[in-house]
């Protein structure tokens, strides 16, 4: 009897113990394998299935897929790209719009004039962190990477110029990956497709195709670079977007200057997600405003929906248009330009999508949909870095990784084990207790030794 319980005890130890994590945050020796992270602008998940991509197919047909990214609202460049290096929604980085006012300081921000700290400060990128943690970082025109942010500035980074080609972008990121041994995180940012998805269009067919396919032979030169460096097949890689593109038209023209007169507000960002300070007789100007076009929601700030993560923030401003999709809000004149994004991020037209290639990843894996928010805590994981608080969710994502067990017949066999060992756990302190009781109980002395004389040859 006191035997088999010692014996229960231990059982149960051994295996609290071993399912401790042993090791330090960057495991098995401190080598953690780098991670590059690459961003083709405005590249539209249905792109995918609309053109080809011979090079792109072959990166992800040894690795993973994710058809479709659910990505932040505004679906704009830099709060998407920022949405990807922090976890977190535009409310809670801060990078709300390609245009912002902060009422307190009275600054502006534009993407041309987007160097000032102040503006990105309230989050933690995950560069900073990968340099915090002791390995070092570099970036390529990631937007965001060439300030100085939390105090910090990327000693392997570039001041963006759209002249510097993508190999020379590449040759940089490659060098500096290969020189220096501690550098674990690399971004990589590039403007086509969205440059051209602006010019033309999504439906000019023709000229998506020609720029497309330019951006395929990219990925194959990046396949071909790290395959000349080493690099191939030691690193992780993933590739991916900010937003999607959708068409727009001159039959699809909101004019601000029918509805408001143009000196009651001022005009913070304009389309296709405007953002409005009335200056005088406010309530006039949300009134008209409100009735202005059917293609158009019109917000007060406290009232824009939760699931848009956009409100609770004072770089919101105190009107918010937005715009259906495929228009475009003017205050007077003609249509700026054939393509756009901004939009409701629940659109598919807006999404990107996601691949990925390298020893972390399962194999020939592909998933529906994920959460862009999601992206960062994989990449924590991956660098092996503790990740900052943050809106994505690590259990959502870690299934592509090849040494999580997520197969159904994993999870079946996973199932039973676990009942298995629940149903142990409980027959051992069943019977710890009952040998307590054994000792001490008089009134059901009789009971417990009738149970024992069935129990006892089963035991020995
Ligand atoms: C774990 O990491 C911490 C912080 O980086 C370090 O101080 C500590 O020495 C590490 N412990 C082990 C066992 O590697
Ligand atoms: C850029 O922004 C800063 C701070 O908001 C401002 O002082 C400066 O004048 C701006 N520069 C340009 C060229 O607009
Ligand atoms: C920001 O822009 C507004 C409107 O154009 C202007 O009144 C204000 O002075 C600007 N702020 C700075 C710091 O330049
Ligand atoms: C910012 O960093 C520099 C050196 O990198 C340091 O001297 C300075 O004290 C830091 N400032 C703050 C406010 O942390
Ligand atoms: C790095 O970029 C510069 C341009 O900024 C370019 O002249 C140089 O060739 C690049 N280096 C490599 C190795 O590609
Ligand atoms: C890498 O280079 C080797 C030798 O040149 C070649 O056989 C292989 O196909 C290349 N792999 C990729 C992914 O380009
Ligand atoms: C609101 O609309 C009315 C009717 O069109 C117009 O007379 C008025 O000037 C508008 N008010 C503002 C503040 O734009
Ligand atoms: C108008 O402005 C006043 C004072 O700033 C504010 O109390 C009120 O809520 C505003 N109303 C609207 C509709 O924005
Ligand atoms: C997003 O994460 C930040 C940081 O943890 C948190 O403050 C914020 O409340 C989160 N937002 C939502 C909607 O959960
Ligand atoms: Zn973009």
């Amino acid at each position: 009897m006191q035997t088999s319980g010692l014996l229960c005890v231990l059982l149960i130890w051994t295996r609290l113990s071993s399912s401790l994590p042993s090791g330090n945050g960057s495991e098995s020796g401190g080598d953690t394998t780098p991670l590059l992270l690459v961003s083709f602008d405005g590249f539209r998940a249905d792109y995918l299935k609309h053109y080809t991509f011979p090079n792109l197919e072959k990166f992800f047909s040894s690795g993973l897929l994710v058809h479709e990214l659910t990505n932040v609202f505004t679906t704009k460049t830099f709060p998407n790209h920022y949405s990807l290096v922090t976890g977190l929604y535009a409310e809670s980085h801060g990078i709300l719009a390609s245009m912002m006012y902060d009422p307190a300081t009275k600054k502006n921000f534009s993407i041309q004039n987007d160097s000032d700290p102040f503006w990105w400060n309230r989050a933690k990128p995950i560069w900073v962190s990968v340099e915090e943690a002791g390995y070092r970082a570099a970036s390529a025109m990631w937007p965001g990477s060439d300030v100085n942010i939390q105090n910090h500035t990327l000693e392997y980074s570039f001041r963006y110029n759209s002249r510097v080609s993508f190999s020379e972008r590449l040759g940089n990121l490659t060098q500096w990956m290969t020189e220096n041994r501690a550098v674990k995180f690399a971004a990589l940012y590039w403007e086509e497709p969205d440059r051209s998805g602006h010019l033309y269009g999504p439906e000019n067919t023709k000229e998506m195709r020609r720029v497309l396919s330019e951006v395929d032979d990219l990925v194959g030169l990046l396949m071909e670079q790290l395959n000349t460096t080493g690099l191939w097949g030691k690193i992780n890689v993933i590739i991916t977007s900010d937003h999607g593109m959708t068409q727009c038209s001159e039959d699809r023209l909101i004019v601000l200057d029918k509805c408001v007169s143009p000196d009651s507000y001022r005009l913070v960002d304009l389309t296709p997600v405007a953002a409005i300070i009335p200056l005088k007789d406010n309530v006039t100007v949300y009134t008209n405003l409100s009735g202005c076009h059917s293609h158009m929601k019109v917000y007060l700030k406290d009232t824009l929906p939760d699931r848009l993560h956009y409100k609770n923030n004072e770089r919101t401003q105190p009107i918010i248009l937005v715009a259906d999709e495929g228009w475009t809000i003017v205050k007077h004149g003609s249509l700026p330009r054939l393509g756009d994004h901004g939009y409701d991020n629940t659109l598919p037209s807006m999404h990107p999508f996601l691949a990925a290639h390298g020893p972390a990843f399962r194999p020939g894996y592909t998933m529906l949909s994920l959460n862009s928010v999601d992206l960062y805590p994989l990449m924590c994981h991956l660098i092996g870095i503790p990740p900052m608080p943050n809106n994505g969710s690590f259990a959502r994502v870690r299934c592509v990784l090849a040494h999580e067990q997520c197969s159904e017949l994993a999870l079946a066999v996973g199932a039973v084990i676990g009942v298995l060992i629940i149903l142990t756990t409980f027959t051992c302190l069943f019977r710890l207790m009952k040998n307590r009781d054994v000792s001490s109980a008089r009134p059901f002395a009789r009971l417990e030794l009738d149970e024992d004389d069935d129990d006892e040859p089963l035991l020995e």
